[in-house]
């Protein structure tokens, strides 16, 4: 059920939702956008400053980062996170009018070495090399871009406006300006089967049950299935716990990386590392 606030929001995004672009390909030199204008798949409507600060400040983006703000309008997201976060970021805007207006807005922010506003379809263009992906759309599109965020380099973070992915449940939400933000840390695939190595070469076999960034399991050593507690995984970092012989708790704490898994095995008298590959 959506709240009030996301109805309103969803309301005005989409009663003006118009089905192709009305603009020519070359931009219009004194093109003004009017708030509510139609887009191809959402009308523009601009975050307000402020969310957009919060927005970037959930996601922790460093300098070292590369945003890419899927719709981005006046290039407000993109700007931002260039000229207070010293991010590089990317803008990618289907109307050519309103991303030649952005890019006048990156000249006169002087950041035209670390923002760039391509002209192009969200479903179309290649985010893959972003760090962070920030985007005001709609339910309907966050759910159609879903998959191929998934598929994103572990650690992605994801901020949205107003609108949530479905049963993709957020890692964290805030309000700034009367509005929600939602951000998401793209989870690595970990679901299934995994030989794991002890020191000493003990062998043990993982099993991860994996929705979305949840996950739960079991761990079968010295021939016991023990169920996995407080299992967590955000990004690449892997942590979970098990009771073994004698009550005593075993604690995980590592990285996935791809098919491989590696990290410390603690109880409170000993550690030693664990290494695990993806059967
Ligand atoms: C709600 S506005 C958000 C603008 C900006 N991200 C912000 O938060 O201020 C959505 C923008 O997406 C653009 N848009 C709509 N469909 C698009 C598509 N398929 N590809 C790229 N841009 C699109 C619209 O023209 C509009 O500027």
């Amino acid at each position: 059920m959506l709240s009030l606030s996301r109805r309103v929001a969803f309301f005005l995004l989409s009663s003006f939702m118009a089905v192709g672009c009305a603009t020519t390909a070359a931009s219009d030199p004194n093109y003004k956008p009017s708030r509510g204008q139609s887009g191809k798949d959402v009308i523009w409507i601009p975050t307000p400053p402020e969310l957009v600060e919060k927005m970037l400040t959930m996601a922790k983006v460093t300098p070292q980062d590369r945003v890419f703000d899927l719709g981005s309008g006046d290039g407000i997201i993109a700007i931002t996170a260039a000229q207070k976060f010293k991010a590089n970021s990317v803008g990618i805007e289907f109307n050519p009018d309103m991303a030649g207006y952005a890019r006048r807005k990156v000249a006169e922010a002087g950041m035209q070495d670390k923002v760039r506003i391509i002209t192009g379809d969200i479903f179309k263009e290649d985010f893959s090399s972003a760090d962070v992906i920030t985007m005001y759309l709609l339910p309907d599109l966050n759910l159609r871009l879903r998959p191929t965020i998934l598929k994103m380099k572990p650690g992605t973070r994801v901020v949205a406006h107003a609108f949530d992915m479905g049963e993709w449940q957020a890692d964290d939400t805030a309000t700034a300006a009367g509005a929600n933000a939602f951000l998401w840390i793209v989870p690595a695939p970990v679901q299934g089967g995994w030989n794991v190595t002890l020191d000493g070469g003990k062998t043990a076999r993982l099993n991860l049950e994996q929705t979305f960034q949840n996950v739960g399991g079991t761990m079968t050593v010295d021939g016991r299935t023990l169920p996995l507690l407080g299992a967590r995984l955000r990004g690449e970092d892997l942590s979970f716990q098990y009771s073994g012989e004698g009550q005593s708790v075993s604690s995980f704490k590592g990285k996935v990386n791809g098919d491989r898994l590696s990290g410390t095995l603690s109880t409170d008298r000993s550690s030693q590392s664990l290494d695990g590959r993806r059967l």
